[in-house]
């Protein structure tokens, strides 16, 4: 469906009929990371909507709008081979009417020096995006990858903020069986970078096994971020932060926490965390 009368039309039918419904909001590439969130949409709600939206906000003028992977047939065919209900994909003049001039700009988790100090621009034009889709879909469940895992936060805390009446629910990462998590940006590696592509997982395990077992984060963080850039990375960003509010931990007894890293190969950036999962041994409410 191309249209917001078209889509109001179907959903509210749904709605008559007292059916749940799912949203999953993708920018399309669909790779097994997106199939894992329409099939937690199937589990969840009687009816699917996955929309599919290139959407320019979320881009920098430098970025990779123009070459970013589209692959809508095959999009479409997988889709349907998953029985989903509908797929939005409105044409950006639909989204974004030439008058447009309404933005959402979220604070907390979008403003904690992540991915927001090297995409300024981002989260914005995500929440803006993320706040018109459930607006439009109106759904009660919204799918989110934890592979993004400051966007989950954000988008979670927007739809809080907003009270806008869908639930939003975290899928696990989906990846590769030599731990690379899957992104529609893979596809920019060579067979070179891809070949070391996988280390980042590998050393962000590491790091969060050994902070487990009780090793200073500190150190912890400067050997990962060293073995990162001699793997052949530009790292951005090696970071443990609060798994909810994602401010800075210097220690396992300040919350849970979440590994979160960016690292550049090539010309592609690749982005990846990771839940530190503390031992009883030193579990801090464990006393002597
Ligand atoms: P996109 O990168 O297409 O991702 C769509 C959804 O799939 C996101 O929730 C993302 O976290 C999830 N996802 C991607 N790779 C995954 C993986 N390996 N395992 C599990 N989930 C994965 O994220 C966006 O699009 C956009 O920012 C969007 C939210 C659609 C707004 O434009």
């Amino acid at each position: 469906m191309r249209t917001i009368p078209a889509l109001r039309r179907a959903v509210a039918a749904w709605r008559a009929g007292h059916a749940s419904v799912a949203l999953v909001p993708t920018m399309g590439a669909l790779h097994a990371g997106h199939l894992a969130l329409v099939r937690a949409a199937r589990r969840r709600a009687r009816r699917t909507i996955v929309s599919i939206f290139v959407n320019p906000a979320q881009f920098a003028p430098e970025e990779d709008l123009a070459k970013y992977p589209r692959t809508f047939d095959t999009d479409l065919s997988v889709l349907r081979k998953l029985a989903v209900d509908l797929v939005w994909t409105p044409p950006v003049e639909v989204m974004y009417p030439a008058d447009f001039s309404t933005k959402v700009v979220p604070g907390g988790p979008a403003l904690v020096g992540l991915e927001d100090r090297f995409r300024p621009h981002f989260f914005s034009g995500v929440a803006t995006v993320v706040a018109k889709l459930l607006i439009q879909c109106a759904p009660d469940f919204a799918m989110f990858g934890e592979k993004d895992y400051q966007q989950l936060k954000v988008v979670s805390r927007m739809v809080a903020d907003l009270n806008l009446p869908t639930r939003i629910i975290a899928v696990p990462t989906v990846r590769e069986k030599d731990g690379l998590a899957l992104s529609s940006r893979n596809a920019y590696l060579s067979a070179g970078e891809r070949a070391v592509a996988s280390a980042l997982y590998r050393i962000l395990r590491t790091c969060a096994e050994r902070i487990a077992n009780g090793e200073l984060i500190a150190r912890v963080l400067d050997e990962g971020s060293n073995a990162i850039e001699n793997a052949g990375f530009l790292l951005d960003y090696l970071e443990a932060r609060h798994a909810d509010s994602l401010e800075p931990v210097a220690s396992l007894d300040e919350g849970p926490v979440r590994l979160l890293v960016a690292a550049r190969l090539g010309k592609t950036r690749l982005i990846d965390n990771i839940a530190v999962r503390a031992s009883a041994t030193f579990s801090p409410s464990l006393g002597p």
